[in-house]
């Protein structure tokens, strides 16, 4: 592959890693852990993965020299920036450990340790990938890894390559799987270990152990850049709304860290539209109540931002899924046989309550066919399908032109809408994804190197220099609960909404008044690799709010 000339100089950037991972190591280990809830059925779901101790990887006198070991990865579900290099320093961690040590990538996600398709990751191929975007180097893909028979599968083809553990980076869904096949594994003493890696650019994969996870950050400078342009754009023409809609399947961190870097005139935090039961009405006045104030300032544009999740939270619209999901379920077969839109309709009309079908047929038939979509393979609605920034855009062009009818509103609206998301999740890293994930991938081969199996790698301290950077093993039971998933309560890691009463969001809802009316964009420009440190690795305003 051609290479351009920022990615040559990218290639020789050498991530950061934290000072007590660079000379001998001391692993400690902390006190038990207890899952976050539900702590009798997860302990009993896995009885042998349930209650380790915290892992921390401390500056110590122990020279770490460990047998061969020889390791499969995995990358697992959408892409963030940053992947290349969690594999990158999961290969020099191996081979600081023992030179001999070998690593496997899993072809195309989880699906490709159950099939047996695999590379060897040497050390020439993994040099064309370090500090680059994207998950291409082995691919990804979303199979849900639950069955045994899948487990048997993995097991048999880690056995023909003498593989003694496998690493599986991916979200909340992955790091549940890892957890399972963990548990799975030790019960039969299979020998082989699991271990995950917190990624995904919605930034929902974070606790008290998990700061952020990889990709959020370049993700959302990417963003942030995009949506200043547009910004100045808007500033400079003066007659374009834009609605942009952001990635996120469900928690609205993208969202808010956009605002938070950008001040747009109007951003929608799902979390706050189900805490305060907001109807899609409720939402649409108060976007067009703000269009009107800047029309009568005689601003007729601006900018709103939509978290892609954002249908889901709305409450009729929540519940209208939780049931068309449940009957997706059940009977499967019956819905599949329908050939038509209308028949489609009628069958879900005919099976759900009286308040979902008002909800249902309150909604443009080209959302309703989007609800009806396939779910992904963890029964996930796919809200990056969901048109919500067209639909948004209609509802509120029907309110104003109510209201113009009314005398209330004189002004122009001319709205366009964007959808970012995929213009992120393959960026090159930015410095402080490319030290991140490195690191990432470092810890874990000290983890697998320490015997353990059912952790996830845990860098934190992040708003520190990268060298200051505290390393360790989370166990994943500890992050776990359970939730109602195809209609049965499966244990799964649960997922970092956004807060209301964090920093992030107070810092919002402090200045979201002054940037509706009063114009106050700021242009974040490009991500920068080159240059001086506070523009090259600072890190979000999310991180730097909620780490004080
Ligand atoms: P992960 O949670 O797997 O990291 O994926 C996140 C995401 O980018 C969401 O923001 C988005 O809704 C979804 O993936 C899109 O999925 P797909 O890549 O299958 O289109």
């Amino acid at each position: 592959m051609i290479k351009s000339t920022l990615q040559l100089a990218r290639a020789n950037y050498r991530p950061i890693l934290p000072a007590t991972l660079t000379g001998n190591i001391l692993i400690k280990e902390g006190a038990v852990s207890q899952s976050i809830a539900h702590q009798k059925e997860i302990q009993k779901i896995f009885p042998n993965t349930y209650g380790l101790p915290i892992l921390n990887f401390e500056a110590g006198a122990k020279h770490l020299e460990s047998p061969v070991m020889k390791v499969g990865v995995i990358l697992s579900g959408g892409q963030a920036p940053g992947g290349h290099n969690v594999i990158a320093g999961l290969f020099d961690g191996l081979k600081a450990m023992n030179s001999n040590s070998q690593l496997y990538g899993f072809l195309g996600g989880p699906s490709g340790l159950v099939d047996g398709k695999y590379i060897e990751l040497t050390s020439q191929l993994i040099d064309e990938y370090r500090n680059t975007g994207g998950f291409d180097i082995i691919g990804s893909g979303r199979t849900k890894l639950e069955e045994q028979s899948q487990f048997d599968k993995g097991l048999e083809n880690c056995k023909k390559l003498g593989i003694n553990a496998i690493v599986i980076i991916g979200g909340d869904d992955s790091n549940t799987n890892a957890c399972v096949l963990a548990e799975y594994y030790k019960s039969i003493n299979a020998g082989v270990q699991v271990i995950g890696c917190p990624k995904t650019i919605d930034g929902d994969l974070k606790n008290d152990m998990i700061e952020t996870s990889f990709g959020f950050d370049t993700a959302c400078k990417v963003f942030c850049e995009l949506i200043g342009n547009i910004e100045r754009d808007a500033l400079s023409a003066k007659k374009y709304w834009h609605f942009i809609k952001l990635m996120g399947r469900s928690a609205s961190h993208i969202t808010l860290e956009c605002v938070l870097q950008t001040r747009a005139n109007y951003a929608i935090i799902s979390e706050e539209v189900l805490e305060k039961r907001l109807t899609m009405n409720q939402i649409v006045e108060d976007i067009a109540r703000v269009i009107k104030t800047r029309s009568d300032n005689k601003e007729d544009f601006g900018v709103c931002l939509i978290p892609e999740g954002l249908i889901e939270f709305v409450p009729e619209i929540n519940k209208l899924i939780g049931e068309i999901n449940d009957l997706l379920a059940e009977k499967a077969t019956a819905f599949n046989a329908l050939e038509t839109d209308d028949e489609k309709f009628q069958f879900i009309n005919s099976h759900i309550s009286a308040d979902s079908t008002k909800a249902f047929n309150s909604l443009p038939k080209e959302i309703q066919i989007q609800l009806l979509m396939d779910r992904d393979p963890h029964g996930n609605v796919q809200v990056s399908r969901i048109e919500t920034e067209k639909l948004l855009i209609d509802m509120v062009a029907d309110k104003l032109k109510e209201w113009k009818a009314e005398g209330k509103f004189k002004g122009k609206f001319t709205a366009l809408a964007n959808f970012f998301g995929y213009e992120g999740r393959c960026a090159a890293p930015s410095n402080f994804d490319a030290n991140y994930t490195y690191s990432l991938g470092y810890v874990a081969a000290l983890i697998i190197e320490s015997g353990k199996t059912g952790y996830m790698s845990s860098v934190r301290n992040l708003t520190t220099p990268a060298d200051k950077w505290i390393a360790g093993g989370v166990p994943i039971t500890m992050m776990m609960n359970l939730e109602k998933r195809h209609g049965q309560m499966k244990p799964v890691i649960q997922k970092a909404l956004v807060k209301l009463d964090g920093k992030p969001f107070q810092e919002f809802a402090t200045h979201r008044a002054e940037w509706s009316i009063k114009t106050s964009y700021v242009f974040p420009g490009p991500i920068q690799y080159f240059g001086p440190s506070e523009v090259c690795d600072a890190t979000t305003k999310t991180l730097q709010l909620e780490k004080g």
